[in-house]
């Protein structure tokens, strides 16, 4: 029997080793249901999500109220596209915009959609309302970022792996160091430069959060400067990090918000581009779109998932866990091993680093372990672990976790 469900497993893997591309390297387990913090492999054992689909699962495995949201709405109307209206996405647009407090807003689909269209959309405001000669807007960035896969993402990345083989790379992009105010004083000294985008916190990079005040001099800067601070909060937006925007945490408002992942609640890819209607109306019809953006299941499922987000009170959930996280992670394993140098993150965004080289296998082997002992993670960037589970966790769970967590460092290195 259970060579049997082991013989289903390795099965599985292998089919997609056979069939999919190999852009993926996967923790190997099975998963074929999910409840809350809980996932369960094709075994039936049971294990803790301490990743959540990159943070797409704050509300947790299917959420009932998500999960109804979406079935009333399937059986009503799934799509029309924006060829014609429907009667959804105009109390979809009132809702999203009163719960973040702009004017209008721009729905995609994936993350990196929404990031293209905030390129888009300051490329635009740069011509018609600053004024920037034609072809000449400039948009900065910051070394380590990561906001996905398509060509316009991969050409402000640092990372080789997102990059290599992929030329040539788009142009008008600047890029300057992470958390550094100097930098970004002399870049925008160009008055081209349109916007400065940024992560509030860098999520694929390892979970690296910048020196307090950082976000917000820089917000300020732009102001002065005539520049659109634009917050890709893909990761960091909705209650992550213990607030509901990471930006919160330091009190302004960006020019343009882009938020994806948990604004389904990790359904199916939502994603929105929120600014002010001195941005969002430079873009004219038939000059920016997508067949799915707006279509009435992401309308109906993302109001359910937002409501969820305040209803029950996940950013006090995440900022309260994340405390806890912290410092038993800070005294049982940075203060009392060698192995594990750092903990560091924001409400329930948080990472481990190994000390070790980047690119061995050792957090890649501890995460082996930790599947093992009932709980999944994965490195991001060789010897950092990032810890990001769904923000409905209990107190006693995340207790039970951080004692998984622990055991299984402290076994690994005797
Ligand atoms: C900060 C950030 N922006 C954008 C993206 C891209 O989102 P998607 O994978 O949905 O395209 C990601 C994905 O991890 C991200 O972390």
């Amino acid at each position: 029997m259970l060579q049997e469900q082991i013989l289903s497993t390795q099965a599985l893997i292998d089919m997609e080793a056979q069939y999919g591309a190999h852009n993926y390297h996967p923790i190997p387990v099975v998963l074929n249901r999910g409840e809350g913090v809980f996932v369960w492999d094709v075994e039936g054992k049971k294990y803790y999500d301490f990743l959540s689909a990159y943070s797409a699962v704050n509300q947790g495995h299917c959420h009932p109220r998500i999960v109804n949201a979406l079935k009333e709405q399937a059986s009503q109307l799934t799509l029309t596209s924006r060829a014609f209206h429907n009667d959804i996405l105009g109390p979809y647009e009132k809702f999203i915009t009163e719960f973040f407090g702009y004017d209008k807003v721009l729905p995609m689909n994936t993350g990196v959609e929404g990031g293209e269209t905030a390129v888009k959309l300051c490329r635009k405001w740069a011509y018609e309302v600053k004024g920037v000669p034609t072809n000449q807007a400039k948009i900065v960035f910051v070394t380590g970022n990561f906001w996905g896969r398509t060509l316009a993402a991969i050409s402000a990345s640092t990372d080789p792996s997102s990059t290599r083989g992929f030329g040539p790379y788009m142009p008008g992009y600047e890029l300057i160091p992470y958390n550094d105010i100097q930098a970004l004083e002399e870049a925008l000294e160009d008055p081209n430069v349109a916007g400065f985008m940024v992560e509030p916190i860098q999520g694929e990079a390892g979970v690296v959060v910048p020196d307090e005040g950082y976000l917000r001099k820089a917000a300020e800067l732009c102001r002065k400067k005539n520049v659109l601070f634009i917050a890709d909060e893909v990761q960091t937006g909705i209650a992550r990090t213990g607030k509901l925007l990471a930006c919160d945490h330091e009190g302004f408002k960006p020019d343009i918000l882009i938020l994806g992942k948990a604004l389904s609640g990790g359904v199916f890819p939502v994603s929105a581009v929120l600014a002010r209607d001195e941005i969002m109306l430079t873009i004219k019809p038939g000059e920016h779109g997508s067949t799915f953006g707006g279509n009435p299941l992401a309308c109906a499922v993302a109001m359910a998932a937002l409501k969820v987000v305040k209803d029950e009170k996940l950013a006090e959930n995440a900022e309260r866990l994340g405390q806890i996280f912290r410092q038993r992670m800070q005294e049982n394993l940075v203060d009392k091993t060698s192995l594990v140098t750092l903990v560091r993150g924001k409400g329930l965004l948080n990472a481990i680093v190994i000390d070790d080289e980047e690119d061995s296998k050792t957090a890649w082997n501890i995460c082996l372990k930790l599947a093992e002992n009932g709980l999944l993670a994965k490195p991001t960037h060789g010897n950092i672990i990032r810890f990001a589970p769904p923000l409905v966790m209990t107190e006693e769970q995340l207790h039970e976790c951080c004692d998984i967590i622990e055991k299984t460092i402290i076994e690994f290195i005797q």
